[in-house]
Parts: structure tokens; C-alpha cells; sequence
């Protein structure tokens, strides 16, 4: 390492007394944690009101399939609204919800109460019973959330399919999960214009087996294809019905959801989540590495539910601690680069989770944007999605912060279901761009290919070697899957390979590296290779695809792809890039799309047939080619470099 990266890791910031003082952690939650793990979790649990005890915290006689909070019952979306009520605070501010064209409107506790037990009628009128599928694929608008929690209260299990994804995706995983109902709306708000979504939820559900309704909430009020008898408009339907409902208590272990996310191959996995582990540490995270206060906090996770750091961080997170947030519909940019600023400044924001690809867009942007509103509101600061760059924390901290707000920096996957390593604000003096530490609770190792646990100064793979309580359940419909994918990599261990490399640095801080497998990260989208390669190979003009991320300054990584057309396809240059790139947007969706795409005449491979995906890095990030000596042909880089 150079010198100037370890004068980088030595620059700490410590907690202020101000901040420690009236912190939510203190030091006798890591001792609780050390003193006794599963006692720790049995504590954390009481967070929640549980309807019927558990007998057994954990039971893991059934690894790497957990059970936790064994024998218990509770319903997760009275945790998230009944009992706020109950407890007098109906009156409180649930959602703040900003729509991107200026619309507002605000949720109490009450509404949301409200809202949830109609929508929890209308789906039992349907005929929905537990453990029925529903895909919901909507913008950020209350009704997801409302849908969501609807879902949560009658033991159906959702399945959020990201309002970004192409028909074809969201068919894709209706089909999966045997979807019956799937929720959407006619039309979203972006960048100013109405854009119509039913039109995609139409083409997906056409012939799809499963399904027997599609409940389309009016948002843009655009003009839809109607489908009598299955079709059904929600405020024809929830707004009619009956806000009263009483919420049935499901087993600590009943599925909550399935969510999607791209794995080493090109068929996405449906992770999924069950109900009292994932809701007890969603609570305890929220409530413990946001500070959060409720009553005082404003929070504001900027995320979208189509991602788990909706379902965790915006949903049963701060729902089941009783927060009040903001909730944006639209682009930061929408109408002008002021819009986050703006919504900070209007709401009194306190504390804002992102990701480091809009910090960096902000950077771009210039500072005199933040500069112009007041941010003083802000108390503390989240990163979450991809590690973040050391000039990125620091820009946050000082600019977005007043050079005071704490930053934690968080490291999770759609497979552990909530926050494991970050740093604790008031207690972990931090470093710029390390995840330092994990949770109490939580145990984590850094490990070489032999599983030798790496000390100060080790560079590995992270590992988890602890189940913890919110850890996915499975892959829907794949066991073996989820064997191979998670636990195989080190089986007589009992670990699971997270797929991220890590190190300590000398004093034993943890820096979250990336991936280190064949799964890209754009913009905090997670996307494999493969996924687009197959995407890519379905055009009928290509005969074979390789796809890699490179380095990218703002993204992360950008989506850089190698094609070979068929015999007899025309290169008509321009337009064919043109055409395949447009080609995955409507395959996967427009964030697949390739930054760079070339034609060339053919792929480095080994002589075992594997495309050296490393190579074509080295090409996409411009650097001298590595070692070619497992090469087939060494010569096929001047083909493709004279692209
Ligand atoms: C992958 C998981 C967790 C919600 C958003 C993404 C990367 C995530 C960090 C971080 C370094 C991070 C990892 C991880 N990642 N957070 N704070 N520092 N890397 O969820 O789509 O399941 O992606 O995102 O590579 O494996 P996801």
C-alpha cells in the first residue's frame, strides 16, 4: 500500500462527547453481545410485541436453514402501526410523502392504520389467504407501502419488483413465485413526465398462469387497457372498504417476502425473508446505528422499496420503531439538482441514509447546491449499497454533515436482511470509508481460501460464521441453490461466503473491498455478468457476449460488454450498439444497459472454454493486459483492441 492511503487510514473521527451523550448505544450493548449471544437476540426481540413467546431463540440443528425466535407468534404490520396507536401515537407523522410533481401528503399512524386495514379487506376479499404470493410493482408512493404492510398483516408473502424492471422481469418473477395478485399503477412520475407502467404489468401477466387480479392504483391519471373481471382499480376497491381490521398472529418463521437479486448466474434468486428474526434486527439496526429517537427524528432513507434497503430501512425498520419519514417519488434532479436540499431543508430531515453513487452525482454537481439550503436539521449520515471512496465520505461528512454529523457506513445484502457491519455513532471512532466494525451481535470473519482467519493487516473474504436473526431462509423454489450458492464455499466451516472481499487494516479496522465473483455493483444495483450476457445472447443477431464492470467514476462500475455477432448478421455499427443496448433495457431494465458495448471478432478464453472476464477488464479500464498465459490465443486482444 502506498503511503499516502495508510495516511488515509490513519485519520480517525472520533465520536463527539456531544453526540455520545445522549446516544442510543452505549458500550454495554457489545458487552451484552460477548456476554452471550443468543441471550443478547432474546433481548433484542422484546423490542417487539409478540402475541405468543418463543421457547428457543435459535434452533440451527436444520443449518444453513435457521429458525429463530422458535414457537413464537406475532404479526409484523401490527408491530409497524397497531401498537403505535395503541400507545398514543396515532397522532404522529408516519410519511411524509413528497410526490416528484410537487404533490405532498402526510400519513399518520392513524391513516396508515386506516389504510392498511382497508387494503388488508380488499386483498381477503379476493380470496387471498396466508401464505399466498403477491408481486407489487409500483413507484414510491404511499399505496406500495400500504400494499406491503396489507401483505405483512394477512400472512401473504410480497414480492416488490422494482417499478424499474421490464415487463419481462417482473413476468419472470411472477411466474417464480406463483404470483396471485399483482399491484401496480397506470402510470409514474419521472422527470416531469406521466409514464405509463399497466402497460408493462399487462404484457407480464398476459398468459401468466398464477394470476387472477391486477389492482392498479391511479397515480398519473393516464389512460389504461382494461381487462374486465381481472382488473380492479384501488380506489374502487381499498378506498371503499372498511378501515377496521383485526390482524392475526403468524409464526416467528412465516415467510414475509421473497425479493429478487442478481446472483453468479443469469436466473435472478428469490431471497427469502421471514417474520420475527428479520423484524427484530430491522428494529434493532434502525433504532441503534441511526440513533433514531422517535418523536424527533425526521428520517429520510432514500432508497426505493424495490430494493431491500426499502424493505428494511424505509419499511419495517423505522415503521416498527415509530419513526416519522420522508418519502420521495421522483429523481434528485427533478425539477432541478436543489430537490434533495430542498426536501431536507422543508421537512427538517435529521438523519439521511443514500448511497455513495448520489454522493458522488452531488459532488459533481457542485457544493454551492447544498450550500444554498439549510441542512442544519441534520444530525447524522448513512452509506449503504457499495463501499464508499474515502473523498466521498469526507465531501459528506463536511458538506452534507457541517462537518460534524457522524457517518455510518454500512455494509448488508438483500441475503442478510439488515445491517451487519457499520460503525455504532457515539461509541466507534470512524475512518473514511470503512465499514469498521461488525454490529453487536453480529459476527463476521476475514478468511483466505483455506478459511486461516486473517488478523490486522489481512486481506480475504468475508465471511459470516454466526447465524444471525434477519439471515435469508432460502432461495424460493431452490434449495440447492441456496446451499451451493451460500455454504459450500466453506462447508466443513459452516460459514457463509458473502461474496465480498474484505481486509483489517492495522488497527484492526474493516474495509469492505467488493465483489469477488462475477456480480457487478452499478450505482448500488447489483447485476451479474451473466445476467446480461444471456440478456445480450437472446438478440437474435448475437452469437456470444461477455460482460464486465469497470471501474466508473460516479456509478461505482459501469456495465462494459464484448459481442460476437452471428454468421450473416450485418454490423450496421451505431445503430446495432444502439439495438443491443436497448435490447437489455427491455430484457432486464434501462440501469442493465451497457455503458460501452463492442462488436469484436472474438473472446479471450482458457483453454477450459472460460471467458477471462479479468482480461476484458484490463481492457474496459484502459491498463496493460495482465497474465495471458492460460490463454487459448494472446492475439485475440489486438482484434479486440483495434475496436
Ligand atoms: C452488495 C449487496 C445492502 C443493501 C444494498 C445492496 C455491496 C453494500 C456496502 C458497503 C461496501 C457494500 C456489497 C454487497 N455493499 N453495502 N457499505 N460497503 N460494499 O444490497 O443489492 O444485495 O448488494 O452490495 O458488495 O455484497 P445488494
Amino acid at each position: 500500500m502506498t503511503s499516502a492511503a495508510q495516511d488515509h487510514e490513519q485519520q480517525v473521527f472520533p465520536p463527539s462527547a456531544e453526540f455520545a451523550a445522549t446516544a442510543n448505544a452505549g458500550p454495554e450493548l457489545q458487552a451484552a453481545a460477548d456476554a452471550d449471544r443468543l441471550a443478547f437476540w432474546d433481548t433484542q426481540a422484546q423490542r417487539l410485541d409478540w402475541a405468543t413467546p418463543w421457547s428457543e431463540v435459535l434452533d440451527w440443528s436444520d443449518a444453513p436453514v435457521a429458525k429463530w425466535f422458535v414457537g413464537g407468534t406475532l404479526n409484523v404490520a401490527y408491530n409497524c402501526v397497531d401498537r403505535h396507536v395503541l400507545a398514543g401515537n396515532g397522532d404522529r407523522v408516519a410519511i411524509h410523502f413528497e410526490g416528484e410533481p410537487g404533490d405532498t401528503r402526510s400519513l399518520t399512524y392513524n391513516d396508515l392504520l386506516a389504510e392498511v386495514s382497508r387494503a388488508a379487506n380488499t386483498f381477503t376479499d379476493l380470496g387471498l389467504v396466508p401464505g399466498d404470493r403477491v408481486a407489487i410493482y409500483m413507484p414510491m408512493i404511499p399505496e406500495a407501502i400500504v400494499s406491503m404492510l396489507a401483505c405483512a398483516r394477512l400472512g401473504l408473502t410480497h414480492s416488490v419488483v422494482f417499478a424499474g424492471f421490464s415487463s419481462a422481469a417482473l413476468r419472470s418473477r411472477v411466474d417464480d413465485a406463483e404470483a396471485k395478485l399483482v399491484i401496480t399503477v397506470d402510470g409514474q412520475w419521472r422527470r416531469g413526465q406521466a409514464a405509463p407502467l399497466k402497460p408493462a404489468a399487462d404484457e407480464a401477466v398476459h398468459g401468466a398462469a398464477s394470476v387472477e387480479h391486477v389492482l392498479v392504483v391511479k397515480r398519473a391519471g393516464i389512460d389504461v387497457d382494461w381487462t374486465e373481471g381481472r382488473d380492479l382499480w384501488w380506489h374502487e376497491t381499498v378506498e371503499k372498504a372498511s378501515p377496521e381490521h383485526t390482524p392475526q398472529a403468524f409464526d416467528a418463521e412465516h415467510p414475509l417476502y421473497i425479493l429478487y437479486t442478481s446472483g453468479t448466474t443469469g436466473k435472478p434468486k428469490g431471497i427469502i425473508h421471514t417474520s420475527g428474526g428479520y423484524l427484530t434486527q430491522a428494529s434493532y439496526t434502525h433504532h441503534y446505528v441511526f440513533d433514531h429517537k422517535p418523536g424527533e427524528d425526521v428520517y429520510w432513507c432514500t432508497a426505493d422499496i424495490g430494493w431491500v434497503t426499502g424493505h428494511t430501512y424505509i419499511v419495517y425498520g423505522p415503521l416498527s420503531n415509530g419513526a416519522t419519514q420522508v418519502v420521495y417519488e421522483g429523481t434528485p434532479n427533478a425539477p432541478t439538482e436543489h430537490r434533495h436540499f430542498e426536501i431536507i431543508e422543508k421537512y427538517g430531515v435529521s438523519i439521511y441514509y443514500t448511497a455513495p453513487t448520489l454522493i458522488r452525482t452531488f459532488m459533481k454537481w457542485g457544493r454551492e447546491i447544498p450550500d444554498a439550503h439549510d441542512l442544519s436539521s441534520i444530525r447524522l449520515l448513512g452509506s449503504v449499497g457499495e463501499p464508499i471512496n474515502p473523498e466521498a465520505w469526507r465531501w459528506y461528512r463536511e458538506v452534507i454533515g457541517a462537518g460534524s454529523a457522524p457517518i455510518v457506513d454500512t455494509w448488508w445484502q438483500t441475503e442478510t436482511g439488515a445491517i451487519m457491519i457499520s460503525p455504532l455513532p457515539g461509541i466507534t471512532a470512524t475512518k473514511p470509508g470503512a465499514a469498521m466494525a461488525p454490529l453487536p451481535g453480529i459476527s463476521a470473519k476475514i478468511v483466505d481460501d483455506e478459511a486461516n482467519s486473517l488478523g490486522k493487516g489481512g486481506n480475504g473474504y468475508l465471511v459470516l460464521d454466526e447465524p444471525w436473526p434477519a439471515m435469508l431462509r432460502g432461495i424460493w423454489g431452490d434449495p440447492q441453490r441456496y446451499r451451493e450458492t451460500y455454504w459450500s464455499r466453506y462447508e466443513d466451516q459452516g460459514w457463509y461466503f458473502a461474496g465480498d472481499g474484505a481486509r483489517y487494516d492495522e488497527d484492526g479496522a474493516l474495509w469492505v473491498l467488493g465483489r469477488v465473483d462475477d456480480v457487478m455493483n452499478i450505482s448500488g444495483h447489483r447485476i451479474s455478468t451473466s445476467e446480461v450476457e444471456s440478456a445480450l445472447v437472446s438478440h437474435p443477431k448475437v452469437a456470444e457476449a461477455a460482460v464486465v464492470g469497470a471501474a466508473d467514476e460516479t456509478t461505482g462500475q459501469g456495465i462494459v460488454a464484448f459481442v460476437i455477432l452471428r454468421e450473416g448478421a450485418e454490423n450496421t455499427g451505431d445503430a446495432l450498439v444502439k439495438e443491443l443496448r436497448d435490447h437489455v433495457a427491455v430484457e432486464i431494465s434501462p440501469i442493465a444497459k451497457p455503458r460501452q458495448l463492442m462488436v469484436v471478432p472474438e473472446l479471450p478464453k482458457t483453454r477450459s472454454g472460460k471467458i477471462m472476464r479479468r482480461l476484458l477488464r484490463d481492457v474496459a479500464e484502459g491498463r496493460e493486459l495482465g497474465d495471458t498465459s492460460t490463454l487459448v490465443d494472446p492475439k485475440v486482444f489486438d482484434a479486440i483492441r483495434g475496436k
